[in-house]
């Protein structure tokens, strides 16, 4: 990844309503997780998408994404998948081969991805992962990411400058 490639918005919410109106078509099918951020599934229907929701399954110590499940509801109308890993609101974390599972649906189906990656390093245990890394998958894939997680800063908003003049500390007599 070079800097020409990195959007700085104020907020990871806006990144998903923009990808969304950048990729998809009014009708095309998305796939997105559920449970999960709802906003996902809000700016589908806002954008006019047909919004399918890939499902997790219980796992000895959590859950997983059902990616047999994900593979059924894949139709030629099927443009767009948002992946969220590390999962909002069940802490679901994706292995490797889960990762590259769905890299593969991607690759064969010609999925444009929206890679969620708000909590990406509030992991038990391993190191994150992006499905971006994997062959073939930059040229289809955007990443979101957010201070509001990692950095505990959710209101922070950029500056490119500080501001022009401070505040009046007394009204003028
Ligand atoms: C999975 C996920 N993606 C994106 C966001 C949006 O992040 P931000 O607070 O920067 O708008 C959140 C916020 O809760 C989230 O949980």
């Amino acid at each position: 990844m070079n800097p020409t490639q990195i959007v700085v918005q104020p907020g990871g919410k806006p990144v998903i309503g923009k990808f969304i109106q950048a990729v998809m078509n009014p009708g095309d099918e998305v796939l997105y997780p559920n449970p999960g951020y709802p906003i996902h599934e809000s700016q589908i229907d806002y954008d006019g998408g047909v919004a399918k929701a890939h499902r997790y399954v219980p796992t000895a110590t959590g859950f997983r994404i059902d990616v047999d499940q994900m593979r059924d509801l894949i139709t030629p109308r099927t443009t767009v998948l948002i992946y969220n890993d590390l999962q909002n609101p069940m802490s679901a974390e994706s292995s490797q081969v889960e990762r590259e599972d769905i890299a593969g649906l991607a690759r064969r189906h010609d999925l444009q991805v929206l890679s969620d990656e708000a909590h990406f390093e509030m992991r038990c245990s391993g190191a994150p992962s992006s499905i971006a890394s994997l062959p073939a998958m930059p040229e289809r894939t955007t990443i979101v990411y957010t201070f509001s997680k990692q950095f505990a800063t959710t209101g922070l908003r950029l500056a490119a400058r500080p501001p022009r003049s401070p505040l009046p500390m007394s009204l003028p007599s």
